[in-house]
């Protein structure tokens, strides 16, 4: 049997973003984690335009080529993980746009969420998050990844290099997506 697909969701799309580091080693460690066919998707090249669709995403029926194409890519997902930075104390307009673009393509999928920022650790976005999550049924777990002050484990390269602690929390999210990943299977396959 194959693995389920993991998607790595960035969430920041702006010019000079750090973000995209930060999903770059998420996607380092869940390819060693070894539990999953690991897939970064960075919604700066998805590039949806404003929600621009007539109907409700829940009826399926999408207008626009750029709807058809995010609903084939978040469908073959089986788990996401959402990278997120903190803007002004919740989550960017980026990937609540594309979260709005869909419905039935997210139901029944765990999410493990990864947020960063100052002194906050993006927490305040992860906080924001979760009950937009859960709206389109998909399940966060509870052990996530929060790194405050994150800049200090980006190297000269850009590369982001955290600590052991850090690194461990995102295994222990990894594992609870898993296991949630497979006893959900159930819903999604009905
Ligand atoms: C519009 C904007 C709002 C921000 N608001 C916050 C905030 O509320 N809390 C925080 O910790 N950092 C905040 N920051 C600083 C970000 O943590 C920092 O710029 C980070 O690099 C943003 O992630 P990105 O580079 O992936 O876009 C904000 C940055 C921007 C651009």
């Amino acid at each position: 049997m194959s693995s389920p697909v993991l998607q790595i969701i960035t969430a920041s799309t702006r010019d000079g973003r750090k973000g995209h580091a930060v999903a770059q080693w998420v996607q380092r460690v869940a390819e060693a984690h070894g539990g999953f066919t690991v897939e970064l998707v960075d919604l700066a090249e998805v590039a949806l335009p404003m929600f621009d669709e007539p109907n409700h995403p829940r009826l399926g029926q999408y207008k626009h080529q750029h709807t058809r194409d995010w609903s084939a890519t978040v469908k073959r997902a089986d788990a996401f993980v959402f990278v997120t930075p903190e803007y002004n104390h919740s989550f960017p307009a980026s990937l609540k746009n594309a979260l709005d673009h869909l419905y039935s393509e997210w139901n029944h999928k765990p999410a493990g969420l990864v947020s960063y920022g100052g002194v906050s650790a993006g927490l305040r976005a992860a906080t924001a998050l979760k009950p937009v999550l859960s709206s389109l049924k998909i399940m966060p777990v509870i052990e996530a990844v929060s790194v405050p002050m994150f800049t200090q484990f980006l190297d000269e390269q850009g590369e982001f290099v955290p600590s052991a602690q850090v690194e461990a929390s995102a295994k222990v999210m990894l594992d609870e997506v898993l296991k949630l990943t497979n006893a959900l299977s159930v819903l999604r396959e009905s």
